[in-house]
C-alpha cells in the first residue's frame, strides 16, 4: 500500500486522540523514552532499496538541518510562501525525488508489562509516517503536526526486544494540506515514545468548568481487552471518582440512566458524568490565570487505584455575543501574536523551555494572546498558556494555499479535514487558554470548512470557531465558518468603515496584521487608537512572533544545525555563519526573505517593535488635557495593586527629577484624575514630559520584581527657555564649505536604504528611479553666509539653501528646501552631517530609548543615552535603521570631541559612526510588505520644509 499517494489515507491503526495524556516520562506511569540515537538512513524515495550504511540520527530532529544525515539524498530547507515547491499536480507528489527517512532503533519492552496493553506513541513526523515493527507493518499517520499513538501489544511482547523502524515520507498528498509559508523540512520533530495502560483505564476526560462555578466532568473508560465492561458500564464493584481540590463531584446518576436506556453505553465504553458547583471560585482569564487540581480515579472492587489522572482546570466562559468576543461575560482586547515552531539550527524541533522562553517574552512584552499558526502546537504549548494566561486561537493544520480553491471543496481531502480538526479540539478541549478554535489557514472556502465547522460546533458547543477564509471576500458572510471576522492584513479604513456604517454583528479581530518584515510595523499605534476605542473591533494577531532564519555556515553553506550553537549573539551571527533565508540553500523555487517577518530576530533578539508594542498595551494609561492628568487602568480584568510607579520630569533644559508614585486603586477599565506631584510640576523648562516608570510590585515568571512594565508618558505644557541671544553671520568659502570643528558642512539626503516594506511596494525602486540615491547635491550659489545647493531628480531639481550664523549656543544652520511638484512620497527630507571623529556615544532628548520611526514612536520622551553601536538594529537583510524621532537636543561623543545640537522644532536624529542624520521629515515604515503602506499622515510632504538648529562643539582634552 502506498499510502502517501492517497489524500483519503489520513493515517491506519492511529489511537484516538484524547485529553488523557499518557506518553509523559515523568508523570509516574510507565514509559520507555526513546528519544535519542536512532540508526537512519535517508532514502531517495519511499520505494527505494534499503541503502549499505546506516547513519545516527538524533530524535526528535530534522535531518534538513543536519547535512551529515543526507548520504547521497541532499535534502536541505527548502522555503516557498504559498507555491508549491514542485510543480506536480494534486494529489500526487513527485515519485522520483521523494526524501524518506527510515529510523531505526531496538527497544526492549519492560517485563513487568505483561497483561497490559503496550502503545508507541510519535510526537510528530513530517509529513508521512510509516510504522513497522519487526518489520511488521503496525499502521501509519497523516498530519505532522499531531501525534500518532498506536497500540502495538500484539508486536511487541513484554520482555522482549523489538525493532521499531519509522519511515517518514517527505513529500505525501497531505503535504497538498501543509503548505503554510514556512521552510519545508523532513524529520520526527516531537518526541518518541513506548508506554504502557491498564486494560481497564481512562481513556478520556472532558471538563467544561463554567466562569459561574459550575463544572461539568464526563470521564470515559476504556476498556481494550474485552473483559469487565460486558455490559457497557464499569464491572461490579468498580468505580470512577472526580474531586476538585479536596471536593467531590456527583455522579450524575440521571445522565447514567439516559445513556443506558439508549444504549449509548457501548461495549467497551464506560461514560460517566459528574458534576459541582463551585460559586464564587477564582476564574480564569489570561491576567489571572488560576487553575484548580482536578482528579480523576479509576478504582477497582477492591478499592485498589487502577488508573488515575491530574488536570488543571480553569473556570471560564467564552461567548460571541452579537460584536463582542467575552471571556466570562466581558470584552476583552485580543493583543495577539501568530507563533511558529521554528529554531534556527533546529529548524521545526523546539523544546518547551524554548517555547516557554517565548512565551515569557511575549508576557514581557504585553501580549496576552498567541495564534497557534498554523497548525496544533506541542501538547505542552498549551499547559504553559493556562499557567502563564494567554487566550489562544488553536488552529488546524491545514493550508492549501496553491490549490486552495480546488481542495477546499474536494471530497478526497475531506477525510484529512476532519481528522486535523477533530483530533486537535480532541486533544486540546480541556485547555481554559483555548479560547477559540480555527480551522486553518488560507485554503479558500469551501464544503470542507463547512463540514468541519459543524463538527465542532456540535463536539464543542463552548468555544467559537473562526476561519479566515470564510469571511475573506465578504465580512458580512461565512457565519457557517466563522464566528469571527478575522481577516488578515485589513486596512485600518475598512475595520474603522465596517463597524461605524452600520451595527457590527461578528467581532472583527485580524488574524494576522502588521506584518514585521524587516524594519516594519507602521501604524500599530492608530490600529490600537481605533480598536479601543471603537465597538466591534477587538484586536488582532501580529504577523509574526520570529524571524526565520537558519544559521548557515558562509564556507560550505550547509545548515549549521545543532553544532551551530553558541554561533551567535544578540541577533547577529557569529563571523563565518549568517542567517539563511529562501534560496541561500539552492532551494528553488523560494519565496527569499519572505520567511524573515518577526518581531524578534531570528534568535529570539527583541526587535524594537517589541517595546512599541509593550508601550501601547501598558496596563496604566496617561492623558494630559486641560491641565488635567489622567490615569487610566488598561487592564480587563485585574486591578494595579501588583504595579509600582515612578514619576519623572525630563525637559529639554537638561532637567531629569523623578519622585515615587502612588498608583491609584482603580477598577478595571476605570479611570482617575491624579495631580501632578508639586515637585515636578514646575520643574524643568523647554519641552516638558511627564513619564510614569511603571513596575513590577512583586515578581511574576516573566519579569522579576522592580522589572519595568512600562512608561507611558505626556507632554506637558512648555516652560519658556532663555532664547539665545543675536547670531552674527557666519562666512562660508566658495565651495561652500563652512569652518566648524568637527563638522563639514551638512549636504541634502532624500535617501534610505530601502526596508523590506519599501521594496516590496515598489517604493524603493521608485526612488532609485527618481535619482534619490545616486544623485549627489551640487553648489550653485554661495552668497556670504548662505549656500545654495541642487539635487538633480528626474522629477526636477530639488533646491537646499543653507544660512550660517554664529551665536551663543554655537554654529546656527536655517534650512530650506524645496521639492518640485512631481517628486512626491520621498523617504526623508533631511542632512547629513559628516564627522571628523568616529562617534562612540549619543546622548538624545526625544523618543527611545529604543529605535523609533514617525509610525512607530509610542516611546517615552526623555533624556536617553546609548553607545553608536547600540542604535543600530541589526535586520538580517540590511535596511534603513536606527532613527529616534522628536528629538530636540543631541550630544555625539566622537573621537575627535563632543557635539551639541539643539532643534528648534522635533526632528528624526539617526547617529551613524561616520554622520549624523537630521531629518525634518521621514516617512513612515508603514507595513507593506503584507499589508497597507505607510498611512497618508506618514508620507513625506510635497513643497517647502524648513527647519533650524544649532550645534557646539568641544574638542576632546
Ligand atoms: C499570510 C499567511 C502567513 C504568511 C503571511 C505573510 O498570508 O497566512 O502564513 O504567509 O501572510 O508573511
Ligand atoms: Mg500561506
Amino acid at each position: 500500500m502506498r499510502e502517501w499517494l492517497e489524500p483519503e489515507h489520513v493515517g491506519r491503526r492511529r489511537e484516538p486522540l484524547g485529553t488523557v495524556r499518557r506518553a509523559v516520562p515523568d508523570d509516574g506511569f510507565t514509559c520507555v523514552d526513546l528519544d535519542g540515537d536512532w540508526e537512519f538512513q535517508l532514502r531517495p524515495h519511499p520505494e527505494a532499496a534499503e541503502l549499505s550504511t546506516w547513519l545516527t540520527a538524533s530524535v526528535p530532529g530534522c535531518w534538513t538541518t543536519e547535512p551529515s544525515l543526507w548520504g547521497e539524498v541532499a535534502d536541505p530547507p527548502w522555503y516557498t510562501n504559498d507555491q508549491m515547491p514542485w510543480p506536480d499536480l494534486p494529489p500526487t507528489p513527485p515519485t522520483a525525488h521523494n526524501p524518506t527517512g527510515v529510523y531505526r532503533r531496538d527497544v526492549t519492552v519492560p517485563a513487568d508489562w505483561a497483561g497490559q496493553r503496550v502503545l508507541l506513541h510519535v510526537g510528530a513526523a513530517e509529513s508521512t509516517l510509516l510504522v513497522r515493527v519487526d518489520g511488521e507493518p503496525v499502521g501509519s499517520s497523516t498530519d505532522s503536526h499531531l501525534a500518532a499513538e498506536f497500540d502495538v501489544t500484539a508486536w511487541a511482547a513484554p520482555g522482549s526486544t523489538v525493532q521499531v523502524e519509522l519511515t517518514v515520507v517527505k513529500w505525501s498528498a497531505s503535504t497538498f494540506v501543509e503548505d503554510q509559508d514556512q521552510w519545508w523540512h523532513g524529520g520526527i520533530t516531537r518526541s518518541v515514545r513506548l508506554f504502557t495502560r491498564p486494560s481497564l483505564h481512562l481513556s478520556d476526560v472532558r471538563t467544561v468548568a463554567a466562569a459561574d462555578g459550575t463544572l461539568a466532568v464526563d470521564v470515559r473508560v476504556g476498556c481494550d481487552l474485552g473483559e469487565g465492561a460486558r455490559r457497557g458500564y464499569l464491572p461490579d464493584g468498580w468505580r470512577v471518582a472526580v474531586s476538585l481540590g479536596e471536593t467531590a463531584l456527583t455522579f450524575d446518576a440521571a445522565a447514567h440512566a439516559r445513556d443506558l436506556d439508549d444504549e449509548r453505553l457501548s461495549l467497551y465504553r464506560g461514560r460517566a458524568r459528574f458534576r459541582g458547583e463551585f460559586p464564587g471560585i477564582a476564574t480564569w482569564t489570561a491576567e489571572t490565570p488560576v487553575l484548580h487540581d482536578l482528579t480523576v480515579e479509576l478504582r477497582d472492587a477492591e478499592g485498589t487505584l487502577v488508573d488515575s489522572e491530574v488536570q488543571r482546570v480553569g473556570f471560564r466562559t467564552v461567548a460571541v455575543v452579537g460584536p463582542d468576543l467575552l471571556v466570562n461575560g466581558r470584552r476583552i482586547f485580543v493583543r495577539g501574536m501568530n507563533r511558529h515552531d521554528r529554531d534556527p539550527l533546529t529548524g521545526r524541533v523546539v523544546t518547551t523551555a524554548q517555547v516557554r522562553e517565548e512565551l515569557l517574552t511575549l508576557k514581557r512584552f504585553g501580549f496576552n494572546a498567541v495564534r497557534t499558526s498554523h497548525y496544533p502546537n506541542d501538547p505542552t504549548f498549551y499547559d504553559l498558556t493556562d499557567e502563564l494566561g494567554f487566550y489562544v486561537v488553536d488552529e488546524a493544520n491545514i493550508e492549501s494555499h496553491a490549490w486552495a480553491h480546488e481542495i477546499c471543496d474536494d471530497p478526497a481531502y475531506l477525510p484529512a479535514f476532519t481528522q486535523r480538526v477533530a483530533r486537535m479540539v480532541r486533544r486540546d478541549r480541556n485547555h481554559p487558554s483555548v479560547i477559540v478554535w480555527s480551522l486553518g489557514n488560507e485554503s479558500d472556502y469551501g464544503a470542507n470548512h463547512d463540514a468541519v465547522a459543524a463538527w465542532i460546533r456540535r463536539d464543542d458547543p463552548t468555544r467559537p470557531v473562526q476561519y479566515e477564509g470564510a469571511i475573506k471576500d465578504d465580512w458580512s458572510a461565512g457565519f457557517a465558518s466563522s464566528d469571527i471576522v478575522c481577516p488578515m492584513y485589513a486596512h485600518l479604513e475598512q475595520m474603522v468603515e465596517h463597524v461605524t456604517q452600520r451595527p457590527p454583528l461578528r467581532p472583527v479581530i485580524q488574524c494576522e496584521y502588521s506584518h514585521a518584515m524587516g524594519n516594519s510595523n507602521g501604524s500599530l499605534s492608530d490600529y490600537w487608537a481605533a480598536i479601543e476605542s471603537l465597538p466591534g473591533l477587538q484586536g488582532g494577531f501580529i504577523w509574526e512572533f520570529a524571524d526565520h532564519g537558519i544559521l548557515q555556515r558562509e564556507d560550505d553553506r550547509l545548515p549549521a544545525g545543532r553544532a551551530g550553537a553558541g554561533q551567535f549573539a544578540d541577533g547577529v551571527p557569529a563571523p563565518g555563519y549568517r542567517w539563511a533565508h529562501g534560496g541561500d540553500f539552492g532551494d528553488t523555487p523560494n519565496d527569499g526573505a519572505f520567511c524573515l517577518d518577526g518581531v524578534v530576530l531570528p534568535d529570539g533578539t527583541p526587535k524594537p517593535v517589541m517595546y512599541e508594542h509593550r508601550e501601547l498595551s501598558s496596563p496604566v494609561r496617561l492623558t494630559y488635557a486641560d491641565g488635567a492628568l489622567r490615569l487610566r487602568n488598561a487592564y480587563d480584568f485585574s486591578g494595579l495593586g501588583h504595579l509600582r510607579g515612578q514619576w519623572v520630569l525630563e525637559a529639554s533644559d537638561g532637567t531629569s527629577s523623578s519622585v515615587p508614585a502612588q498608583l491609584p486603586d482603580l477598577g478595571p477599565g476605570c479611570t482617575a484624575t491624579v495631580d501632578i506631584p508639586r515637585e515636578l510640576a514646575e520643574a524643568g523648562a523647554g519641552e516638558r514630559w511627564l513619564q510614569l516608570v511603571v513596575t513590577q510590585a512583586e515578581g511574576t515568571a516573566w519579569n522579576p520584581a522592580g522589572a519595568e512594565v512600562s512608561r507611558p508618558c505626556v507632554r506637558l505644557p512648555d516652560r519658556d527657555r532663555t532664547p539665545a541671544g543675536e547670531a552674527a553671520p557666519v562666512a562660508v568659502d566658495v565651495t561652500g564649505a563652512v569652518e566648524f570643528p568637527g563638522l563639514a558642512r551638512p549636504e541634502l539626503t532624500l535617501w534610505r536604504e530601502p526596508t523590506d516594506n519599501d521594496d516590496i511596494a515598489g517604493d524603493g525602486g521608485r526612488w532609485v528611479a527618481a535619482g534619490l540615491r545616486d544623485a549627489q547635491p551640487a553648489v550653485v550659489v554661495v552668497d556670504g553666509s548662505s549656500v545654495t545647493s541642487v539635487l538633480k531628480t528626474t522629477a526636477g531639481e530639488v533646491r537646499h539653501v543653507q544660512r550660517f550664523t554664529r551665536g551663543e549656543d554655537g554654529l546656527r544652520v536655517e534650512d530650506t528646501v524645496e521639492l518640485p511638484e512631481g517628486l512626491e512620497d520621498v523617504p526623508r527630507v533631511g542632512v547629513r552631517i559628516p564627522l571628523a571623529g568616529r562617534a562612540t556615544g549619543a546622548r538624545w532628548f526625544g523618543t527611545g530609548p529604543w529605535e523609533t520611526y514617525p509610525d512607530r514612536c509610542t516611546a517615552p520622551v526623555g533624556w536617553h543615552e546609548l553607545p553608536v553601536a547600540d542604535l543600530a538594529v541589526p535586520y538580517v537583510r540590511p535596511q534603513e535603521n536606527g532613527a529616534r524621532t522628536h528629538v530636540r537636543e543631541l550630544a555625539v561623543t566622537t573621537t575627535a570631541g563632543v557635539l551639541r545640537f539643539s532643534f528648534d522644532q522635533p526632528v528624526t536624529v539617526t547617529v551613524h559612526p561616520d554622520a549624523v542624520v537630521v531629518d525634518v521629515a521621514h516617512r513612515g515604515l508603514g507595513t507593506a510588505s503584507c499589508g497597507p503602506n505607510a498611512l497618508p499622515p506618514y508620507r513625506v510632504a510635497t513643497g517647502t520644509h524648513r527647519w533650524s538648529w544649532s550645534v557646539q562643539s568641544s574638542e576632546l582634552a
